[in-house]
C-alpha cells in the first residue's frame, strides 16, 4: 500500500477524525443495508482500542447545504450502536458549541458521530474555513470513506490537508483489491457491466478494454450496443447519441482481443412494471411496442460458458430490471454463477449500490471475494483516475535504499522520506502553517491539540502498529461481534445522551459565509466564525424514505 494507514499511526489518546462512507438506505427511519456501516467497523474498533477519541464524520444523501430531517444520521448512529454494543452520540450539527461541548467530553476509547456534513454547502465546496473548522477537532485524520474518495470535499480533501492524514483498514483493502484488478490479475479476467447507461461507463470500458479479456455487456446499456449491430430494439433504454462510442469500443475490444458478449436473447415487456406481459425473444429484431428487461435464458448460458475457466471478475451494474422479480433472473443467475466462481478460487469484486444490494438480498454477498462499498469511486479508480480523497493521505515511505556513502543519520529514517515526495511535502507544509491559525479560531478546548503540526505523527510512521486484531480480518460481520473488549471510559460520554451534545441548531447564517479568503498565511481567527447555538434538533421529524440510492 503506497499510503500510510492507521497501523502506521500512533493514536494512542489522540483525537481521530474519521471520515467515513455511512450514506446508507434508509426506510422508515431505519438503515435498510448497512453493509457501509459494518465496514467500516475495523477501523473503528482499532482506534477505539489502540485509545483513540474517535469522532466520525459521515454525508447521507444530497440535502443541498440544507438541514433536512429525513437525512439526519441518527438512524445510523442507532444501527452503528446495535453493532458496536456500545453508544455512539450522534451530534445536531457538524458545527456548533453544542458540537464542541461533546468533543471536549470526550475521553480515550469513546466516539462521536458528527451530524450530516453535506447539511453545510461548505461542505461540497471544499471552504477553506469549514474544513479548518473541522480539522481543529482532531489531531489526527483518517479516510475509510472509500465511497466518497472521488470527491473533493471538505471532509475528503480540505481536513486532510490540514492534519496528518492516514487511509483506515477498509480504505486500504478497496484500493488493495481494486489495485490487484488494474495490475496483476489472474487470466482470464472478465468485466461485466450492466445499468442503464453506457455514457457512465464509458470511460471505465476503454480502460478496462486494455486489461480484461472478456467484457459482458447487459442492462439497458447493451441496448445501445445492440442498436450499435443494427439491431432494432422497440422502445428499450438506450442513448443513440452513444453509438457511435458503442462502435468504437466494439473495434477496439476486436484488436485488442477482447472478447464481447452481448445478449442473444432478451425477456421483452409490454411495459417496465409488474404484472406486466412479457415474453423472450431473440436480441435481432424486436418489435416496435416492446421493451427489453432482462437476459434471456440463452443468454444465461452464453455467460455461463465464457465465464467458465475465469479467474477475476469484476462486476458492476445488474443485467436487467432487477427490481421486479420476474425481471431479475438474469442478474440472479449471475449472481449465482459469481459466487460459485469465487468459492472455486476465482477472485470476483462487485461495486455499485444496486447490484451490491441484489447480491446482499440474495444471501451471496459473504461468498464474493470483495464487495466494495463504493460506487462512483470504484468506477473512477478503474478508469485509472487519481481519487482526491485518496492523494491526499501521506505517502509511505520508500525503503530507503542502500546509499553508497552511509551517513550517519541525522533523523529518523522514516521521517525523511514522506516529506520528500511532493503531496506528502505539500500536505505538511499545508498542515504546519495553517494549523496555528486554526487553533485560534475555533473553540478553547480543541486549540492546544491542534497547534501542534503533523511532523509529529508524520515524524513516526510504522513505528508503533497499533491495529488491532480486527485490523486484519474481513471488514465486515466478525469485528461487529464482538464489542471492544478494552472498552476504556465508555461511561463517562456515553451516559450523557446526545441529546446534550447537540444543542446548536443548522448554522447560523455567519457560517455560511466563511473566510473564503482565509489562507495559511492569514489567521482564520475572523475567518471562522462560529456557529450560533440554538434549540435541540436531535429528534427528527418523521424520517422518509430516502428516494435515492447510492451510486
Ligand atoms: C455514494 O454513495 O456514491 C457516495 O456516498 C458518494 O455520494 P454522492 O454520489 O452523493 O457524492
Ligand atoms: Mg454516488
Amino acid at each position: 500500500m503506497e499510503k500510510l494507514t492507521i497501523r502506521d499511526a500512533d493514536v494512542a489518546g489522540k483525537r481521530v477524525f474519521v471520515r467515513v462512507d455511512f450514506n446508507v438506505p434508509l426506510a422508515d427511519g431505519k438503515v435498510t443495508d448497512d453493509s457501509r456501516i459494518r465496514a467500516a467497523i475495523p477501523t473503528i474498533l482499532t482506534l477505539v482500542h489502540a485509545g483513540a477519541r474517535v469522532i466520525l464524520a459521515s454525508h447521507l444523501g444530497r440535502p443541498n447545504g440544507k438541514v433536512s430531517d429525513s437525512l439526519r444520521l441518527r438512524p445510523v448512529g442507532q444501527r452503528l450502536t446495535e453493532l458496536l454494543r456500545r453508544n455512539v452520540p450522534v451530534t445536531g450539527d457538524a458545527l456548533g458549541l453544542g458540537t464542541e461541548d461533546a468533543l471536549k467530553r470526550m475521553r480515550p476509547g469513546e466516539i462521536l458521530l458528527l451530524e450530516n456534513l453535506r447539511f453545510h454547502a461548505e461542505e461540497e465546496a471544499n471552504d477553506p474555513a469549514f474544513a479548518a473548522t473541522l480539522a481543529s477537532y482532531a489531531d489526527i485524520y483518517v479516510n475509510d470513506a472509500f465511497g466518497s474518495a472521488h470527491r473533493a470535499h471538505a471532509s475528503t480533501v480540505g481536513v486532510p490537508k490540514l492534519l496528518p492524514a492516514y487511509a483506515g483498514l477498509l480504505m486500504e483493502r478497496e484500493l488493495m483489491m481494486l489495485s490487484k484488478l488494474l495490475e496483476s490479475p489472474d487470466r482470464p479476467f472478465a468485466a461485466i457491466l450492466g445499468g442503464a447507461k453506457v455514457s457512465d461507463k464509458i470511460r471505465v470500458i476503454d480502460h478496462l478494454l486494455t486489461k480484461v479479456d472478456l467484457l459482458i455487456l447487459g442492462g439497458g446499456m447493451a441496448n445501445t450496443f445492440l442498436l450499435a449491430q443494427g439491431k432494432s430494439i422497440g422502445k428499450s433504454l438506450a442513448e443513440p447519441d452513444r453509438v457511435q462510442d458503442a462502435q468504437r469500443i466494439l473495434a477496439t475490444a476486436e484488436k485488442n482481443r477482447v472478447r464481447v458478449v452481448l445478449p442473444i436473447d432478451v425477456i421483452v415487456a409490454k411495459e417496465v412494471t409488474r404484472g406486466t406481459e412479457y415474453k423472450t425473444l431473440p436480441a435481432e429484431k424486436i418489435p416496435a411496442s416492446w421493451h427489453i428487461v432482462d437476459l434471456g435464458k440463452a443468454s444465461q448460458d452464453q455467460v455461463v460458458e465464457a465465464l467458465s475457466d475465469v479467474k477475476t471478475v469484476f462486476w458492476n451494474g445488474p443485467l436487467g430490471v432487477f427490481e421486479i422479480p420476474s425481471f431479475a433472473h438474469g442478474t440472479n443467475a449471475v449472481a449465482r454463477l459469481l459466487a460459485d466462481r469465487a468459492e472455486h478460487g476465482a477472485t470476483v469484486v462487485i461495486g455499485g449500490g444496486d447490484i451490491v444490494a441484489s447480491i446482499t438480498q440474495q444471501g451471496l454477498a459473504d461468498k464474493m471475494t470483495h464487495i466494495s462499498t463504493g460506487g462512483g469511486a470504484s468506477l473512477e479508480f478503474l478508469e485509472g483516475r487519481e481519487l482526491p480523497g485518496v492523494t491526499v493521505l501521506l505517502d509511505r515511505p520508500k525503503p530507503p535504499k542502500l546509499a553508497s556513502k552511509p551517513k550517519a543519520p541525522s533523523k529518523p529514517k522514516v521521517a525523511a522520506k514522506p516529506a520528500a515526495k511532493p503531496t506528502a511535502a505539500k500536505a505538511t507544509a499545508a498542515k504546519a502553517a495553517t494549523s496555528k491559525p486554526v487553533a485560534k479560531a475555533v473553540a478553547k478546548p480543541v486549540a492546544k491539540t491542534v497547534a501542534k503540526p503533523a511532523a509529529k505523527a508524520v515524524a513516526k510512521p510504522a513505528a508503533k502498529p497499533t491495529a488491532a486484531k480486527a485490523a486484519t480480518s474481513k471488514p465486515t460481520a466478525n469485528a461487529a461481534a464482538k464489542p471492544a473488549v478494552k472498552a476504556t471510559a465508555a461511561k463517562a460520554t456515553t451516559s450523557k445522551p446526545a441529546a446534550k451534545a447537540t444543542t446548536s441548531k443548522a448554522p447560523a447564517k455567519t457560517a455560511a459565509k466563511p473566510a473564503v479568503k482565509a489562507s495559511p498565511t492569514k489567521p482564520a481567527a475572523k475567518a471562522t466564525p462560529r456557529p450560533a447555538a440554538g434549540k435541540a434538533t436531535t429528534k427528527p421529524t418523521k424520517p422518509r424514505a430516502r428516494t435515492e440510492k447510492p451510486a
